[in-house]
């Protein structure tokens, strides 16, 4: 059975980046697309691309890190396609920073989007999938779900915590005999999105504390951040294309694989954590990568 002509497909963080071409390449095999984002203008810009391919799209303003706007999500999209076939939990957001130089808000905020986002994300849309012949969950981890980047504290939490989450459900699906669910984690290495500006979606109430001028600690911590972010934002630029990395995911659905990994070069260094782990060697800074 074709795994995309005419299945219903939602796609979270869908207005840019990765999410944006995850839903282009859905479309263009021929799924009916459901596109979630927090950002209206550039969610109405992808949803007129998806429209182009001459396939059926619903758009929908969500917030993936508030519990009602995703069980909204959900039943506008069995509301309007009576199913749910794949869903792509994608939205995230990032930032730098030293964890001695984080503020309580910029944990928060991470796990609200990155990490609150999969969980709603099943929590809402498991019952439909569960109901559906056959169905895919892909959510986007990255390789900082697999072994930790100094500079990336919160962000490297999130990211273990929906590696975690997906491995739980793969094994939870393995062990059912009558599951009708495949599971899958991507984790990317550097993508050129627009990431390194996420924080144009930070709520206010994520927001953080302003360094009061002349406080010579704040004023440190706030130019570590922006030196980070900074080199961050470079390196995105010379990272791999989106629409290569949709390609990939779309490989793996066809054939069914949990692991999902765009930059296998990364895996030399998940074999140096793990061997560190094994042999009970505390642990050595990964390669930087930004
Ligand atoms: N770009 C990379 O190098 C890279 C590497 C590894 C993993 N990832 C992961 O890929 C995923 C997609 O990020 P991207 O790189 O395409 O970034 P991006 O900023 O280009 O796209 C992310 C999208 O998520 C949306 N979003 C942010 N907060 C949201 C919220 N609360 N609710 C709904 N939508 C929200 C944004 O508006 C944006 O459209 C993220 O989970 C990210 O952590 C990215």
């Amino acid at each position: 059975m074709d795994r995309f002509r005419d299945r219903v497909a939602v796609v979270t963080g869908a207005g840019s980046g990765i999410g944006r071409a995850l839903a282009l390449a859905l479309a263009g095999r021929g799924c009916k697309i459901v596109l979630a984002d927090v950002e209206a203008k550039p969610l109405s810009e992808v949803e007129d691309a998806v429209k182009a391919l001459d396939v059926e799209a619903l758009a929908v303003e969500t917030d993936v890190g508030n519990a009602e706007s995703m069980a909204a999500l959900a039943n506008a999209t069995v509301g309007q396609f009576g199913a749910t076939h794949i869903l792509c939990n994608n939205a995230g957001v990032g930032g730098g920073g030293l964890i001695k130089n984080q503020q309580l808000v910029d944990w928060k905020w991470l796990i609200n989007v990155n990490l609150w986002g999969v969980i709603h994300g099943l929590q809402y849309f498991l019952p439909h999938l569960i109901q559906a012949d056959e169905a895919h969950i892909v959510s986007t981890a990255s390789v900082a779900g697999l072994y930790s980047l100094p500079g990336l504290g919160p962000y490297n939490a999130t990211k273990y915590g929906v590696v975690a989450i997906m491995e739980t459900l793969y094994a939870e699906m393995a062990q059912d005999d009558g599951s009708n669910i495949d599971v899958s984690v991507l984790c990317p290495g550097v993508v050129n999105t627009n990431i390194a500006s996420a924080h144009r979606n930070r709520p206010q109430s994520f927001r953080r504390k302003r360094a009061s001028p002349g406080n010579g600690k704040e004023d440190r911590d706030h130019n570590e951040a922006k030196k980070r972010n900074a080199t961050i934002a470079a390196a995105l630029k010379t990272g791999k294309d989106p629409a290569e990395i949709a390609e990939i995911v779309m490989e793996a659905i066809v054939e069914r694989r949990f692991w999902i990994l765009s930059h296998q070069e990364h895996l030399q260094d998940v074999r140096k954590r793990n061997d560190a782990l094994y042999g009970l060697v505390n642990p050595t800074p990964p390669r930087e990568i930004f």
